[in-house]
């Protein structure tokens, strides 16, 4: 999840953009760049790091005379903060991008699914790269398009895009225009007197105007300093209000939300689009090519052994079944902080992932480390490019959730969930487990998890806060599942755990008349995950048992399963989707379960107590 910035008007906006870039640090990057346009003539700067590498990188060129940085009066120009999926993290894949003839430079937000095909087409006719970057693409198809109408170039280069992005362009024959456009990622417009911004989030112009105009998905704008125009992608007109934004500067990095869980909560369909998008570019079969790992290696695979630690862990255990279940082979688990110290049997022909969004938690990197050198093939499926674990590993899988503040894992974890279930698949489709028709199958419902995500929030979160408000002074909370759902129930149990401080524990269904049955009274809140499975009716039988000893049971159902809704006391209906996928979905009303009863506690739910976003200490 970049930054990006563009501004027009009549003030030098050097700063002004630079200013905006560090409203938009929170969404966290690696490398930063600006350009601007002045005297008919783009200048670029760009730099690895932070904003203080780049305000350095600008006084480099200052002291160097480069016109456009060096005179102030440029009042055209974009500027960007990159949060690396496609390509390392160097000055080279830094925004902005442009043209050979450095004429068009844009910058840009998100994934373009297609890119591969268009680089290759574009070379074809002659096109030089300089980044390894999907974004420049871009550059080079509104050059191949453009006539003398910026906009027009940007409506053709569009057409031709496939994934999920937002950028917004300058050329240098129209000092006075940027054009924009959106499909799925966020574009908004801030309206000043005289002069007008771009960007990704309202953060990056709040302090200079409060007048913000949203752009829609497939909707082109271009602004000028005195105005913006809004065209749908085929070239109609749009009209659209302005309105007035009342929130204060920490509001505002928070997007709105009261905190940056909620906000973080409320990404999951970005997260979990930006990791699967450029991984399914056909209809049946899944490119995970970035791996290296060939599909002869994936055969002679003869165990898949999975670490990691905490939320990353369970996120894990959702990943063995589906891999289990599509490619028949077996995934033995471990918590990360116990496989390092059990003199593990490890060794050749055995595949080691290690999940960690942060990249850094000790306990997973050590446990990396014993298996590799042991001879074992080690994946890191990991959040931030350039950490730790991307050194630990032989092969990389990438989610791309971007910078996750609340240390409360949320959206990191559904787009580790939907990682992993690309990698069950392209495992399956390496070892020829599953047909293409199954595959086709399951490809589909993955890429209808995004907007499944987004109306999962939206249809139970209400609903949520009344069950919290039914439950927040409960003095411990049950969860039960069986199958894919028990790992659902296990990071539903963290997350209460973490920022309520509720005692709370989470049961295989089938273990209750085991021993913990005894725990239950009829002030007990009994969390069940009873989406559709080959076990559903099982599940039921449990929580007939603990309803009989009084506890309030709260169920967690595929959509249209009244059979569930007549045996708990309350039910929340997540979509339907393959049962092996509704992990993702089920988890939603967990996580807003944990937060409202902890908003009800008063509690902080972005730094609660005694924990760190990330464990680095053994
Ligand atoms: C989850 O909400 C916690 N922040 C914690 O359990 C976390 O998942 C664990 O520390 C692992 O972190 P990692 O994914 O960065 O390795």
């Amino acid at each position: 999840m970049c930054g990006i910035v563009g501004y027009v008007g009549g003030r030098p906006c050097r700063d002004l953009l630079i200013a905006g870039l560090e409203k938009l640090e929170y969404r966290g990057y690696d490398s930063a760049g600006l350009s601007l346009l002045a005297n008919g003539r783009i200048d670029s700067v760009r730099a690895v790091g932070n904003l203080a590498n780049l305000r350095a990188a600008v006084a480099d060129e200052l002291d160097e005379g480069a016109v456009a940085v060096a005179q102030t009066e440029a009042t055209i120009g974009l500027a960007h903060t990159r949060w690396a999926t496609h390509g390392r993290v160097t000055e080279e894949n830094a925004h902005p991008h442009s043209d050979e003839d450095g004429d068009v430079h844009i910058v840009l937000n998100g994934i373009i699914e297609n890119h591969s095909e268009l680089r290759a087409e574009l070379r074809a006719e002659g096109h030089k790269f300089s980044s390894e970057t999907d974004a420049e693409i871009v550059a080079h198809l509104i050059e191949g398009h453009y006539d003398g109408d910026l906009t027009a170039a940007v409506r053709a280069a569009f057409a031709e895009l496939r994934g999920h992005y937002a950028f917004v362009a300058m050329h240098a024959e129209h000092p006075e225009t940027l054009v924009g456009a959106r499909n799925e990622c966020p574009l908004v417009v801030g309206v000043g007197d005289g002069e007008t911004f771009l960007a990704s989030a309202i953060p990056a112009f709040l302090r200079e105007t409060r007048s913000v105009m949203g752009i829609e998905n497939d909707e082109i704008v271009t602004i000028s300093p005195g105005g913006v125009e809004v065209t749908s992608a085929a070239g109609e007109p749009r009209s659209r209000e302005l309105q007035q934004v009342t929130w204060d500067e920490e509001e505002a990095e928070r997007g709105g939300y009261s905190t940056f869980m909620m906000k973080e909560i409320h990404e999951q369909p970005d997260a979990v689009a930006e990791t699967i998008t450029d991984r399914l570019p056909e209809v049946d079969e899944v490119d995970l090519s970035e791996l290296s790992i060939s599909a002869e290696q994936a055969q002679r695979f003869r165990r898949i052994v999975i670490v990691a630690c905490g939320t990353s862990y369970h996120a894990g255990l959702v990943g063995r079944y589906a891999i289990e279940t599509w490619a028949r082979v077996p995934v033995e688990m471990d918590v990360a902080s116990e496989y390092r110290y059990r003199d593990p049997v490890v060794g050749p022909g055995d595949l080691v992932i290690g999940i960690t969004q942060s990249g850094e938690t000790a306990d997973t990197l050590a446990a990396m480390r014993l298996a590799r050198e042991r001879g074992a093939h080690v994946l890191a499926i990991t959040n931030v490019m350039g950490s730790q674990a991307t050194r630990d590993a032989d092969s990389v899988l990438f989610t791309r959730a971007g910078l996750e503040i609340g240390v409360a894992a949320t959206k990191t974890f559904t787009s580790q969930v939907a990682a992993i279930y690309l990698l069950g698949l392209w495992l399956a489709q390496s070892r020829g487990c599953i047909d293409r028709g199954r595959i086709a199958e399951l490809i589909a419902e993955l890429k209808a998890l995004p907007r499944k995500i987004g109306e999962t929030i939206e249809s139970t979160d209400a609903q949520v806060r009344a069950v919290a408000r039914g439950h927040y002074q409960g003095r411990f909370f049950l969860y039960i599942g069986r199958h894919i759902g028990l790992p659902v129930c296990l990071e539903g149990a963290l997350k209460m755990k973490e920022i309520t401080y509720i005692p709370s524990d989470a049961y295989a269904a089938g273990e209750m008349k085991h021993g913990p049955i005894a725990l239950l009274d009829e002030t007990t809140p009994v969390v069940c995950v009873a989406t559709d499975s080959p076990v559903l009716e099982k599940v039921l039988s449990n929580v007939a048992e603990v309803g009989a000893r009084g506890a309030d049971v709260i169920a967690i159902a595929t959509e249209g399963s009244e059979i569930v809704s007549e045996a708990a006391d309350q039910t929340l209906f997540v979509p339907r989707t393959d049962w092996i996928l509704q992990p993702i979905l089920a988890v939603i009303p967990l996580q807003l379960l944990a937060y409202h009863t902890a908003r009800l506690l008063g509690l902080n739910v972005d730094q609660p107590r005694n924990l760190a976003k990330t464990v680095t200490v053994e």
